[in-house]
Protein backbone atom coordinates (compact mmCIF):
# COMPACT_ATOMS: atom_id res chain seq x y z
CA UNK A 1 0.00 0.00 0.00
CA UNK A 2 1.40 3.65 -0.90
CA UNK A 3 2.02 6.13 1.72
CA UNK A 4 -0.76 8.16 0.13
CA UNK A 5 -3.48 5.27 0.47
CA UNK A 6 -2.13 4.32 3.59
CA UNK A 7 -3.14 7.54 5.35
CA UNK A 8 -6.07 8.68 3.17
CA UNK A 9 -8.50 8.55 6.02
CA UNK A 10 -6.71 11.29 8.20
CA UNK A 11 -7.24 13.66 5.29
CA UNK A 12 -10.60 15.49 5.89
CA UNK A 13 -10.74 16.23 1.84
CA UNK A 14 -12.39 20.04 0.93
CA UNK A 15 -15.39 19.63 -1.52
CA UNK A 16 -15.47 16.36 -1.56
CA UNK A 17 -18.08 13.32 -0.86
CA UNK A 18 -15.23 12.29 1.64
CA UNK A 19 -16.57 8.62 2.24
CA UNK A 20 -17.54 7.20 -1.56
CA UNK A 21 -14.29 8.79 -2.00
CA UNK A 22 -12.17 6.89 0.19
CA UNK A 23 -13.54 3.51 -1.04
CA UNK A 24 -11.93 3.58 -4.71
CA UNK A 25 -9.34 7.22 -4.21
CA UNK A 26 -8.19 9.35 -7.67
CA UNK A 27 -4.91 10.35 -6.37
CA UNK A 28 -2.27 12.50 -8.55
CA UNK A 29 1.33 12.10 -7.66
CA UNK A 30 3.05 13.96 -10.74
CA UNK A 31 2.01 16.41 -13.99
CA UNK A 32 3.74 18.01 -16.93
CA UNK A 33 2.31 20.06 -19.47
CA UNK A 34 -1.30 18.86 -20.26
CA UNK A 35 -1.23 15.75 -18.04
CA UNK A 36 -1.39 14.16 -14.59
CA UNK A 37 0.31 11.11 -13.57
CA UNK A 38 -1.53 8.69 -11.07
CA UNK A 39 1.30 6.81 -8.39
CA UNK A 40 1.29 3.87 -10.34
CA UNK A 41 2.28 5.49 -13.29
CA UNK A 42 -0.59 6.19 -15.08
CA UNK A 43 -1.44 9.46 -17.37
CA UNK A 44 -4.38 11.88 -17.53
CA UNK A 45 -5.43 14.35 -19.35
CA UNK A 46 -7.00 17.09 -17.18
CA UNK A 47 -9.89 19.12 -19.02
CA UNK A 48 -10.15 21.54 -16.17
CA UNK A 49 -6.28 22.95 -16.37
CA UNK A 50 -5.81 22.68 -12.34
CA UNK A 51 -8.98 23.81 -10.74
CA UNK A 52 -9.03 26.95 -13.22
CA UNK A 53 -5.79 27.44 -12.11
CA UNK A 54 -2.68 26.35 -14.77
CA UNK A 55 -3.96 27.95 -18.20
CA UNK A 56 -0.30 27.82 -19.17
CA UNK A 57 -0.55 23.67 -18.26
CA UNK A 58 1.49 21.94 -15.62
CA UNK A 59 5.11 22.20 -14.08
CA UNK A 60 6.07 25.29 -16.75
CA UNK A 61 9.28 25.21 -16.73
CA UNK A 62 10.40 29.14 -16.73
CA UNK A 63 7.72 29.29 -13.69
CA UNK A 64 9.74 26.05 -11.85
CA UNK A 65 13.05 27.94 -12.27
CA UNK A 66 12.01 31.00 -10.71
CA UNK A 67 10.44 29.24 -7.61
CA UNK A 68 13.43 27.56 -7.22
CA UNK A 69 15.68 30.02 -7.64
CA UNK A 70 13.47 32.68 -5.42
CA UNK A 71 13.50 30.06 -2.70
CA UNK A 72 16.82 29.59 -2.55
CA UNK A 73 17.52 33.49 -3.00
CA UNK A 74 14.87 35.09 -0.30
CA UNK A 75 12.29 32.46 1.14
CA UNK A 76 10.15 34.88 3.48
CA UNK A 77 9.81 38.70 4.22
CA UNK A 78 7.70 40.42 6.14
CA UNK A 79 5.26 42.82 4.57
CA UNK A 80 4.11 44.65 7.20
CA UNK A 81 6.45 47.97 7.30
CA UNK A 82 9.39 45.83 5.33
CA UNK A 83 8.38 44.49 1.84
CA UNK A 84 10.53 42.66 -0.70
CA UNK A 85 11.45 43.86 -4.51
CA UNK A 86 9.30 40.29 -5.98
CA UNK A 87 5.93 41.41 -4.37
CA UNK A 88 6.87 45.62 -5.90
CA UNK A 89 7.53 43.66 -9.01
CA UNK A 90 4.52 42.01 -9.52
CA UNK A 91 1.97 44.76 -8.50
CA UNK A 92 4.04 46.51 -11.50
CA UNK A 93 3.47 44.09 -14.20
CA UNK A 94 -0.03 43.47 -13.12
CA UNK A 95 -1.82 46.23 -13.22
CA UNK A 96 0.27 47.32 -16.39
CA UNK A 97 -1.78 44.83 -17.28
CA UNK A 98 -5.05 45.88 -15.49
CA UNK A 99 -7.33 48.17 -17.32
CA UNK A 100 -6.71 51.87 -17.22
CA UNK A 101 -6.89 53.88 -14.35
CA UNK A 102 -6.62 50.66 -12.38
CA UNK A 103 -3.33 51.17 -10.59
CA UNK A 104 -3.07 49.81 -7.08
CA UNK A 105 -2.57 46.03 -6.03
CA UNK A 106 -3.15 44.31 -2.61
CA UNK A 107 -2.04 41.04 -2.42
CA UNK A 108 -3.90 37.96 -0.67
CA UNK A 109 -3.26 34.16 -0.90
CA UNK A 110 -6.31 33.01 -2.65
CA UNK A 111 -9.47 33.87 -3.80
CA UNK A 112 -11.52 33.65 -0.92
CA UNK A 113 -9.09 36.18 0.66
CA UNK A 114 -9.54 38.15 -2.13
CA UNK A 115 -12.71 38.32 -1.94
CA UNK A 116 -12.94 39.59 1.63
CA UNK A 117 -10.19 41.78 1.11
CA UNK A 118 -11.85 43.19 -1.63
CA UNK A 119 -15.35 43.71 0.21
CA UNK A 120 -13.23 45.35 3.42
CA UNK A 121 -11.96 47.51 0.96
CA UNK A 122 -15.55 48.71 -0.46
CA UNK A 123 -16.61 49.58 2.88
CA UNK A 124 -13.86 51.47 4.40
CA UNK A 125 -13.42 53.54 1.18
CA UNK A 126 -16.76 54.85 1.63
CA UNK A 127 -16.43 55.50 5.01
CA UNK A 128 -12.64 56.95 4.15
CA UNK A 129 -14.92 59.40 2.02
CA UNK A 130 -17.36 60.54 4.82
CA UNK A 131 -19.69 58.21 3.17
CA UNK A 132 -19.84 55.52 6.22
CA UNK A 133 -23.38 54.86 5.94
CA UNK A 134 -22.82 52.69 2.99
CA UNK A 135 -22.67 49.52 4.82
CA UNK A 136 -24.85 47.05 2.50
CA UNK A 137 -22.95 44.59 -0.06
CA UNK A 138 -24.69 42.99 -2.88
CA UNK A 139 -24.14 40.17 -4.46
CA UNK A 140 -26.15 37.68 -6.86
CA UNK A 141 -28.08 34.40 -6.67
CA UNK A 142 -26.11 31.68 -7.63
CA UNK A 143 -23.23 33.70 -7.53
CA UNK A 144 -19.63 31.75 -5.89
CA UNK A 145 -17.10 34.34 -3.92
CA UNK A 146 -14.99 31.39 -1.81
CA UNK A 147 -15.86 29.91 1.40
CA UNK A 148 -14.36 32.84 4.00
CA UNK A 149 -17.56 34.43 5.70
CA UNK A 150 -17.88 37.62 3.32
CA UNK A 151 -17.43 35.36 0.47
CA UNK A 152 -20.09 33.04 1.79
CA UNK A 153 -22.39 35.93 2.46
CA UNK A 154 -22.48 38.03 -0.37
CA UNK A 155 -22.27 34.11 -2.79
CA UNK A 156 -25.37 32.69 -3.90
CA UNK A 157 -24.66 29.13 -3.89
CA UNK A 158 -27.35 27.51 -1.19
CA UNK A 159 -25.87 24.41 -0.46
CA UNK A 160 -22.50 26.21 0.85
CA UNK A 161 -24.64 28.86 2.89
CA UNK A 162 -26.88 25.94 4.16
CA UNK A 163 -25.54 25.00 7.65
CA UNK A 164 -24.00 28.86 8.27
CA UNK A 165 -27.65 30.55 7.44
CA UNK A 166 -27.83 32.37 10.83
CA UNK A 167 -23.96 32.79 10.77
CA UNK A 168 -23.64 35.09 7.01
CA UNK A 169 -22.66 38.60 7.56
CA UNK A 170 -25.36 40.95 7.82
CA UNK A 171 -26.23 44.15 5.49
CA UNK A 172 -26.11 41.79 2.22
CA UNK A 173 -28.86 41.06 -0.05
CA UNK A 174 -28.71 39.60 -3.57
CA UNK A 175 -29.78 40.72 -7.07
CA UNK A 176 -31.55 37.45 -9.44
CA UNK A 177 -29.57 35.37 -11.05
CA UNK A 178 -29.10 35.59 -15.34
CA UNK A 179 -29.39 31.39 -16.00
CA UNK A 180 -32.45 31.19 -18.13
CA UNK A 181 -33.02 28.13 -19.79
CA UNK A 182 -36.20 28.53 -21.38
CA UNK A 183 -35.17 31.34 -22.90
CA UNK A 184 -31.15 30.90 -23.76
CA UNK A 185 -30.73 27.52 -24.18
CA UNK A 186 -27.73 26.47 -26.22
CA UNK A 187 -26.67 29.59 -26.83
CA UNK A 188 -23.13 30.29 -28.13
CA UNK A 189 -21.21 33.25 -26.24
CA UNK A 190 -23.24 35.41 -24.45
CA UNK A 191 -27.11 34.60 -24.23
CA UNK A 192 -29.61 36.85 -26.03
CA UNK A 193 -32.13 37.63 -23.55
CA UNK A 194 -32.01 38.80 -19.20
CA UNK A 195 -29.74 42.25 -19.82
CA UNK A 196 -32.87 43.91 -18.19
CA UNK A 197 -32.15 41.83 -14.83
CA UNK A 198 -29.39 44.40 -13.84
CA UNK A 199 -33.04 46.25 -13.70
CA UNK A 200 -32.92 44.41 -9.94
CA UNK A 201 -30.29 46.50 -8.93
CA UNK A 202 -32.42 49.44 -8.98
CA UNK A 203 -35.25 47.84 -7.30
CA UNK A 204 -32.40 47.16 -4.27
CA UNK A 205 -31.39 50.90 -4.47
CA UNK A 206 -35.26 51.71 -3.91
CA UNK A 207 -35.68 49.01 -1.41
CA UNK A 208 -32.11 49.61 1.10
CA UNK A 209 -31.78 53.38 -0.63
CA UNK A 210 -28.67 53.50 -2.84
CA UNK A 211 -27.36 55.94 -0.05
CA UNK A 212 -26.75 52.83 2.27
CA UNK A 213 -25.47 50.36 -0.76
CA UNK A 214 -21.62 50.15 -0.27
CA UNK A 215 -20.76 47.62 -3.49
CA UNK A 216 -21.81 45.22 -5.65
CA UNK A 217 -19.99 42.11 -6.88
CA UNK A 218 -20.35 39.70 -9.70
CA UNK A 219 -18.38 37.33 -11.13
CA UNK A 220 -18.29 38.77 -15.30
CA UNK A 221 -19.01 35.19 -15.74
CA UNK A 222 -20.36 33.04 -13.09
CA UNK A 223 -17.68 30.16 -13.49
CA UNK A 224 -18.40 27.69 -10.39
CA UNK A 225 -21.85 27.41 -10.33
CA UNK A 226 -22.00 25.92 -14.16
CA UNK A 227 -20.92 28.55 -16.38
CA UNK A 228 -23.09 30.97 -16.63
CA UNK A 229 -22.12 33.86 -19.08
CA UNK A 230 -23.92 36.85 -18.86
CA UNK A 231 -27.01 38.38 -20.92
CA UNK A 232 -25.69 40.41 -23.80
CA UNK A 233 -25.84 44.15 -22.31
CA UNK A 234 -25.92 42.84 -18.90
CA UNK A 235 -22.91 44.35 -17.14
CA UNK A 236 -22.72 47.37 -18.88
CA UNK A 237 -26.04 48.30 -17.26
CA UNK A 238 -24.65 47.13 -14.03
CA UNK A 239 -21.83 49.79 -14.41
CA UNK A 240 -24.20 52.37 -15.16
CA UNK A 241 -26.65 51.49 -12.33
CA UNK A 242 -23.28 52.03 -9.65
CA UNK A 243 -22.49 54.64 -11.56
CA UNK A 244 -25.80 56.85 -11.51
CA UNK A 245 -25.69 55.92 -7.55
CA UNK A 246 -22.29 55.64 -6.29
CA UNK A 247 -22.03 51.82 -5.67
CA UNK A 248 -18.67 50.13 -6.10
CA UNK A 249 -18.76 47.75 -8.78
CA UNK A 250 -16.59 44.53 -7.88
CA UNK A 251 -15.46 42.05 -10.66
CA UNK A 252 -14.61 39.00 -8.86
CA UNK A 253 -12.24 37.82 -12.10
CA UNK A 254 -10.28 34.87 -9.99
CA UNK A 255 -11.72 32.88 -13.00
CA UNK A 256 -12.03 35.27 -16.13
CA UNK A 257 -8.26 37.04 -15.41
CA UNK A 258 -4.99 36.42 -17.05
CA UNK A 259 -6.61 35.13 -20.38
CA UNK A 260 -9.35 32.69 -19.82
CA UNK A 261 -11.56 35.42 -22.09
CA UNK A 262 -8.88 35.31 -24.49
CA UNK A 263 -8.12 38.99 -23.18
CA UNK A 264 -6.02 39.94 -19.87
CA UNK A 265 -9.24 40.60 -17.58
CA UNK A 266 -12.66 39.90 -18.72
CA UNK A 267 -12.49 43.82 -17.86
CA UNK A 268 -11.21 44.03 -21.25
CA UNK A 269 -13.45 41.53 -23.18
CA UNK A 270 -16.92 42.96 -22.48
CA UNK A 271 -15.43 46.65 -22.31
CA UNK A 272 -16.60 47.53 -18.55
CA UNK A 273 -13.94 48.43 -16.04
CA UNK A 274 -15.20 48.04 -12.40
CA UNK A 275 -13.94 49.59 -9.68
CA UNK A 276 -12.00 46.79 -7.84
CA UNK A 277 -10.86 43.39 -9.30
CA UNK A 278 -10.28 40.37 -7.42
CA UNK A 279 -8.00 37.71 -8.85
CA UNK A 280 -6.04 34.74 -7.72
CA UNK A 281 -5.84 31.23 -9.60
CA UNK A 282 -3.89 32.33 -13.28
CA UNK A 283 -1.51 34.99 -11.33
CA UNK A 284 0.84 32.21 -10.78
CA UNK A 285 -0.76 29.86 -12.94
CA UNK A 286 -1.87 28.32 -9.76
CA UNK A 287 1.70 27.06 -8.77
CA UNK A 288 2.08 28.68 -5.58
CA UNK A 289 -1.07 29.90 -3.47
CA UNK A 290 -1.36 34.05 -4.59
CA UNK A 291 -4.61 36.45 -5.08
CA UNK A 292 -4.38 40.18 -5.93
CA UNK A 293 -7.16 42.51 -5.75
CA UNK A 294 -6.67 45.51 -7.91
CA UNK A 295 -8.30 48.88 -7.17
CA UNK A 296 -8.70 52.07 -8.90
CA UNK A 297 -7.10 55.41 -8.39
CA UNK A 298 -10.30 56.31 -7.05
CA UNK A 299 -10.49 54.05 -4.63
CA UNK A 300 -6.55 54.12 -2.82
CA UNK A 301 -6.28 57.54 -3.22
CA UNK A 302 -9.60 57.77 -0.62
CA UNK A 303 -7.27 56.28 2.20
CA UNK A 304 -4.43 58.34 1.08
CA UNK A 305 -5.31 61.15 3.51
CA UNK A 306 -4.52 61.79 7.18
CA UNK A 307 -1.39 61.27 9.40
CA UNK A 308 0.89 59.68 7.18
CA UNK A 309 2.75 57.80 9.51
CA UNK A 310 -0.37 56.34 10.64
CA UNK A 311 -1.86 52.77 8.64
CA UNK A 312 -4.78 53.34 6.61
CA UNK A 313 -6.11 49.97 6.26
CA UNK A 314 -5.76 47.71 8.98
CA UNK A 315 -5.63 44.64 6.60
CA UNK A 316 -3.33 42.26 5.66
CA UNK A 317 -1.70 38.51 5.61
CA UNK A 318 1.47 37.20 7.09
CA UNK A 319 2.11 35.77 3.32
CA UNK A 320 0.64 39.17 1.56
CA UNK A 321 2.99 39.25 -1.23
CA UNK A 322 5.28 36.21 -0.16
CA UNK A 323 8.50 36.87 -2.56
CA UNK A 324 8.31 32.56 -3.77
CA UNK A 325 4.69 33.68 -4.71
CA UNK A 326 5.61 36.69 -6.44
CA UNK A 327 8.49 34.95 -8.00
CA UNK A 328 6.27 32.46 -9.53
CA UNK A 329 3.59 35.12 -10.64
CA UNK A 330 6.24 37.37 -12.37
CA UNK A 331 7.42 34.55 -14.00
CA UNK A 332 3.87 33.33 -15.41
CA UNK A 333 3.17 37.61 -16.38
CA UNK A 334 6.79 36.62 -18.38
CA UNK A 335 5.20 33.75 -20.12
CA UNK A 336 1.65 35.07 -20.90
CA UNK A 337 3.69 37.72 -22.82
CA UNK A 338 6.43 35.41 -24.43
CA UNK A 339 4.12 33.08 -26.08
CA UNK A 340 1.04 35.43 -26.69
CA UNK A 341 -0.74 33.07 -24.23
CA UNK A 342 -3.93 35.38 -24.11
CA UNK A 343 -3.87 35.60 -28.43
CA UNK A 344 -3.55 31.71 -28.44
CA UNK A 345 -6.77 31.44 -25.95
CA UNK A 346 -8.86 33.16 -28.15
CA UNK A 347 -7.91 31.73 -31.90
CA UNK A 348 -9.37 28.18 -29.68
CA UNK A 349 -12.65 29.47 -28.52
CA UNK A 350 -14.57 28.76 -32.01
CA UNK A 351 -13.21 24.87 -31.84
CA UNK A 352 -13.99 24.46 -28.22
CA UNK A 353 -17.19 26.27 -28.49
CA UNK A 354 -18.07 23.15 -31.79
CA UNK A 355 -17.10 20.47 -29.77
CA UNK A 356 -19.32 21.60 -26.93
CA UNK A 357 -22.23 22.42 -28.79
CA UNK A 358 -21.78 19.10 -30.95
CA UNK A 359 -23.34 17.87 -27.32
CA UNK A 360 -26.26 19.87 -28.21
CA UNK A 361 -28.45 17.01 -29.06
CA UNK A 362 -27.48 14.11 -26.58
CA UNK A 363 -29.92 12.18 -25.20
CA UNK A 364 -28.59 13.69 -21.41
CA UNK A 365 -27.74 16.90 -22.32
CA UNK A 366 -30.41 19.79 -21.82
CA UNK A 367 -28.17 22.54 -21.88
CA UNK A 368 -24.75 23.74 -23.42
CA UNK A 369 -23.22 26.93 -22.52
CA UNK A 370 -19.38 28.68 -23.32
CA UNK A 371 -17.73 31.89 -23.56
CA UNK A 372 -13.79 32.14 -23.92
CA UNK A 373 -12.37 28.60 -22.40
CA UNK A 374 -15.16 28.45 -20.27
CA UNK A 375 -17.74 26.05 -21.19
CA UNK A 376 -20.48 23.56 -19.97
CA UNK A 377 -23.10 20.84 -20.96
CA UNK A 378 -25.68 20.03 -18.30
CA UNK A 379 -27.38 16.96 -17.82
CA UNK A 380 -30.42 16.39 -17.06
CA UNK A 381 -30.48 14.83 -13.76
CA UNK A 382 -32.12 11.18 -12.97
CA UNK A 383 -35.06 10.94 -11.12
CA UNK A 384 -34.72 11.44 -7.42
CA UNK A 385 -30.63 11.34 -7.70
CA UNK A 386 -29.93 14.67 -8.60
CA UNK A 387 -25.87 14.96 -9.50
CA UNK A 388 -25.41 11.11 -9.60
CA UNK A 389 -25.09 11.20 -13.60
CA UNK A 390 -22.62 13.59 -13.57
CA UNK A 391 -20.34 12.32 -10.79
CA UNK A 392 -20.24 9.20 -12.91
CA UNK A 393 -19.90 10.72 -15.75
CA UNK A 394 -16.34 12.27 -13.82
CA UNK A 395 -15.79 8.84 -12.26
CA UNK A 396 -16.00 6.84 -15.91
CA UNK A 397 -13.64 9.49 -17.68
CA UNK A 398 -11.16 8.98 -14.82
CA UNK A 399 -10.82 5.25 -14.80
CA UNK A 400 -11.91 4.24 -18.48
CA UNK A 401 -10.84 7.12 -20.53
CA UNK A 402 -8.07 8.67 -18.44
CA UNK A 403 -9.67 12.12 -18.16
CA UNK A 404 -10.04 14.41 -15.34
CA UNK A 405 -13.29 16.55 -15.94
CA UNK A 406 -15.23 18.42 -13.25
CA UNK A 407 -18.80 17.61 -12.68
CA UNK A 408 -20.74 20.13 -10.20
CA UNK A 409 -24.01 18.15 -9.62
CA UNK A 410 -24.99 16.97 -13.67
CA UNK A 411 -23.25 19.96 -15.04
CA UNK A 412 -19.72 19.01 -16.57
CA UNK A 413 -17.52 22.11 -16.86
CA UNK A 414 -14.86 22.65 -18.95
CA UNK A 415 -11.56 24.76 -18.57
CA UNK A 416 -9.23 23.55 -21.36
CA UNK A 417 -6.14 25.06 -20.94
CA UNK A 418 -5.13 28.32 -23.06
CA UNK A 419 -2.46 26.77 -24.87
CA UNK A 420 -4.70 23.05 -25.68
CA UNK A 421 -4.10 21.69 -28.48
CA UNK A 422 -7.01 21.34 -31.27
CA UNK A 423 -6.50 17.23 -31.48
CA UNK A 424 -6.41 16.76 -27.74
CA UNK A 425 -9.69 18.53 -27.18
CA UNK A 426 -11.18 16.68 -30.07
CA UNK A 427 -10.18 13.42 -28.47
CA UNK A 428 -11.33 14.29 -25.24
CA UNK A 429 -14.51 15.57 -26.22
CA UNK A 430 -14.86 11.92 -28.29
CA UNK A 431 -14.34 10.45 -25.16
CA UNK A 432 -16.83 11.96 -22.96
CA UNK A 433 -19.39 11.13 -25.71
CA UNK A 434 -18.45 7.46 -25.40
CA UNK A 435 -18.90 8.23 -21.30
CA UNK A 436 -22.12 9.93 -22.25
CA UNK A 437 -23.50 7.18 -24.78
CA UNK A 438 -22.82 4.26 -22.21
CA UNK A 439 -24.62 6.05 -19.08
CA UNK A 440 -27.66 5.62 -18.20
C1 LIG B 1 -15.12 33.55 -8.80
C2 LIG B 1 -14.40 32.93 -7.65
N1 LIG B 1 -14.18 33.66 -6.54
C3 LIG B 1 -13.54 33.14 -5.48
C4 LIG B 1 -13.06 31.85 -5.50
C5 LIG B 1 -12.37 31.29 -4.31
O1 LIG B 1 -11.04 31.07 -4.55
P1 LIG B 1 -10.18 30.14 -3.56
O2 LIG B 1 -10.70 28.76 -3.72
O3 LIG B 1 -8.77 30.33 -4.07
O4 LIG B 1 -10.36 30.68 -2.20
C6 LIG B 1 -13.26 31.07 -6.64
C7 LIG B 1 -12.77 29.69 -6.70
O5 LIG B 1 -13.05 28.93 -7.60
C8 LIG B 1 -13.95 31.61 -7.73
O6 LIG B 1 -14.20 30.89 -8.83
Amino acid sequence: MSVAASNIDAYWMPFTANRDFKANPRVISGASGHHYTTENGTKLYDMFSGLWTSGLGHCHPKIVAAVQKQVAELDYCMTFQVTNNKAIELAGRVTEMAPEGINHCFFTNSGSESVDTALKIALACHRARGEGNRTRLIGRERGYHGVNFGGMSVGGIAPNRKAFSANLIPGVDHIRQTHDIERNAFSRGLPKHGAELAEDLVRLCGLHDSSNIAAVIVEPVAGSTGVLPPPVGYLERLREICDQHGILLIFDEVITAFGRLGRPFGAHRFGVTPDIIITAKGLTNGVIPMGAVLVRDSVYDAFMHGPENMIELFHGYTYSGHPVAAAAGIATMDVYEEEGTFEQAASLEQGFEDLLHSFADHKHVIDVRNYGLMGAIEMAPRDGAPGARGTETHKKCFWDENLVVRNGMDTLQFSPFLNSKPDEMEQSFAAIRRVLDSIE
